[in-house]
């Protein structure tokens, strides 16, 4: 019986009942020795002989078990530890920024309209970023509490994109951090011939911090150029453009504003998103959010870009990706976006 029970054991802590049983106080073994007392004298010495024989044979079995129970958890747990074949310990992954996920569909709807994508520098001249776009040399845009100065010694590779610039020498207070996107308007109408249909996509600077502004913020920039081009088309298009971003056609509303490059100018507002213009929370119950700028490119830029405005017209409109990223997702600060808190980030799988 105690062989029997011995093969059944499996723990250490099974082997110890086992033990107990066998010989601990109340231990059958241990009994019998009780039993010795009622023999007569002349049997006593070999029941006692065999008696030990009989506990040695126990303890030793025990032990025998024992190391081999101990043995076979030492194995079990090495074993586990060398598993080669089991998957890596996955670092966590990160996300694409909130930001970036909005500027990637924002190229990719654009580019799907038939837009191009053109690029600038973010160390542009004032030429490019103001006196080609028609802005005056007394614009309060272009003070110092707007507008970010470079000190042109201090960048000597700043980047010539054409023969003009070459002819250029640098001044204090002639580069700047740009201040919008629309310089890239200049720079490409400088470099090619209509039609033009290009979007212009990137980071863009202004002396500005607060819960909706932030020094550092990004643009989206259209433009479109070639015979006959109207106000209508650009009408049409920003509806068509919110038809592949948001997945349905939004109403688009002008609003008569100014901007020194456009005429006549407008900011415009596209249906609520959200309600699709019944009034909500996030639209402030108007139907509409604001988006940006746009207009006909004025004659003065075109004069300054080498193009006819006796032969061509054209359309350009500018937005900010940061305030449509945030009202996207309704993130209360400008400040989440640039943070880099995971907590925050986690959020945008
Ligand atoms: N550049 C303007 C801004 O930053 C936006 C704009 C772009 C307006 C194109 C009209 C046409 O506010």
């Amino acid at each position: 019986a105690f062989q029997e029970a011995l093969a059944r054991v499996d723990s250490e802590a099974a082997l110890y009942e086992l033990q107990v049983a066998y010989l601990g106080k109340k231990g059958t073994v241990t009994q019998l020795r009780g039993e010795m007392g009622k023999l007569p004298p002349e049997q006593r010495k070999g029941f006692g002989a065999e008696w030990n024989r009989v506990r040695d044979a126990i303890e030793a079995a025990l032990e025998e078990r024992r190391t081999y129970l101990k043995d076979q958890a030492r194995r079990l747990d090495l074993a586990r530890v060398e598993d080669l074949t089991l998957p890596p310990l996955r670092p966590p992954a990160g996300t694409l920024h909130p930001l970036s996920q909005t500027r990637r569909r924002l190229s990719e709807s654009f580019q799907r309209l038939g837009f191009s994508l053109a690029v600038g520098p973010h160390v542009e001249h004032s030429k490019y970023n103001f006196d080609d776009l028609n802005v005056p040399k007394n614009h309060p845009a272009r003070d110092m509490a707007d507008t970010f100065f470079i000190r042109p010694h201090r960048h000597p590779g700043f980047d010539d994109h054409s023969d003009n610039d070459a002819a250029m020498r640098l001044r204090a207070g002639e580069l700047v951090l740009r201040t919008h996107t629309s310089p890239v308007q200049v720079r490409t109408m400088l470099t090619q011939k209509p039609p033009i249909r290009i979007v212009a996509l990137g980071t863009t600077f202004r002396c500005d911090d607060d819960a909706t502004h932030s020094p550092m913020f990004h643009q989206i920039e259209g433009l479109y150029v070639d015979r006959g081009v109207t106000m209508a088309d650009l009408k049409a298009t920003l509806m068509d453009f919110t038809r592949d971003f948001y997945g349905r056609r939004l109403d688009v509303r002008f609003r008569p504003s100014f901007f020194p490059f456009v005429e006549p100018g407008a900011e415009f507002d596209i249906g609520c998103p959200f309600c699709g213009g019944d009034g909500c929370n996030l639209c402030k119950r108007t139907g509409y959010i604001e988006i940006g700028g746009c207009g006909m490119v004025h004659p003065a830029v075109f004069e300054a870009c080498g193009i006819d405005p006796e032969v061509y017209t054209g359309w350009a409109f500018g937005f900010g990706v940061d305030r449509m990223t945030m009202s996207q997702h309704a993130v209360p600060h400008l400040r989440h976006m640039f943070e880099g808190d995971v907590r925050f980030l986690e959020q945008f799988p």
